[in-house]
């Protein structure tokens, strides 16, 4: 059975990854993954310097889902580009995507300077939807702002890149969005990062389960695969083909996976059941998304990827 992937002319034996955020922070669960059977991996959102985040407890897990507000801790860009330049180096052929989410637009020119001067030869993710820092509203909810973001970028970057998008909820916000991420040479959009500030209590306490933000934060797991799946879908139908679509939200299974991969997805991400499992899970999904389509009868995903059928 053929998995095979694409993204710009990168081809990745199958379309399983990490979410960003999650696996990915630092070398040892960046060596799980790279270890792992997954067609590629994501590194942690980097901030130009190291950061703390936000206090403990920032992260929670319920039977639905994750509910975290981490705060962007992370060992700092550096670390990040060169363990993906040691990655690709020591891998020949194979590369993985850097994610970078600056706290301002000044930050992410200077990350995104840093990359295109480097050796780097994998795809660069920029985040656009991180909810999670006191004060610092999402780039990806304020469209003007994202075409300023973007128009700044490809006035001097020249390798592959793609955005981290947030849930969009309205049909007007995916027209309005998928007009203006039209207009650049964008590799992808991933779709989606958490469902931002959501709210989980303790009944028996009647109190939060997060420190920050007096327990806001974003929602991730299978309270999200609807809202995933819907965002995936309407950025395939609506963007150029040049543009690919990766779908990251509600993955537990290999039906999951399967879904968003008829949606229209290139590469799926998993996040909070990988954090709940670890990277054992690859295997486990490799092996159920392959009898979902030995049960149908298709070979490779072209055979399906993206023919969702309306009625
Ligand atoms: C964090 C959360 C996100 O959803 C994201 O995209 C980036 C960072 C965080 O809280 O660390």
């Amino acid at each position: 059975m053929n998995l095979t992937s694409r993204i710009a002319t990168y081809e990745f034996e199958n379309p399983l990854m990490n979410a960003s955020g999650v696996w990915c922070d630092d070398a040892e669960k960046l060596n799980e993954m790279v270890q792992s059977p997954s067609g590629s991996f994501v590194t942690k959102s980097a901030t130009p310097n190291f950061r703390e985040g936000n206090p403990s407890p920032r992260y929670f897990e319920v039977p639905l889902g994750t509910i975290n507000s981490m705060g962007l801790p992370n060992l700092g860009f550096d670390f990040y580009l060169d363990y993906s330049i040691r990655f690709q180096n020591e891998n020949p052929g194979q590369v993985n995507f850097l994610s970078i989410a600056g706290m301002t637009l000044e930050e992410n020119l200077e990350m995104l300077h840093k990359i295109n001067d480097s050796e780097f030869k994998g795809i660069t993710e920029l985040n656009l939807s991180c909810p999670n820092v006191p004060g610092k509203p999402q780039v990806g909810y304020d469209f003007e702002r994202t075409k300023e973001v973007l128009t700044k970028t490809f006035e001097f970057f020249k390798k592959p890149i793609g955005v981290k998008l947030p849930p969009y909820f309205d049909i007007a916000h995916f027209d309005e969005m998928a007009s203006i991420l039209n207009q650049f040479p964008l590799q992808y959009v991933n779709c989606i990062n958490s469902v931002g500030n959501g709210l989980y209590i303790d009944i028996d306490k009647e109190e939060v389960v997060l420190k920050p933000k007096d327990g806001f934060g974003g929602i991730g797991g299978a309270y999200v695969k609807p809202t995933a799946l819907a965002n995936v879908r309407a950025f395939y139908t609506r963007l150029n083909k040049s543009i690919s679509v990766i779908g990251c939200g509600g993955v537990e299974n290999g039906r999951d996976v399967f879904e968003h991969l008829l949606c229209g997805a290139q590469m799926v991400q998993v996040g909070s059941q990988l954090a709940k499992e670890g990277t054992g899970i690859f295997e486990r999904l490799l092996k159920e998304l392959k009898e979902v389509m030995n049960e149908k009868g298709y070979e490779s995903i072209e055979d399906f990827r993206g023919k969702l059928k309306s009625i």
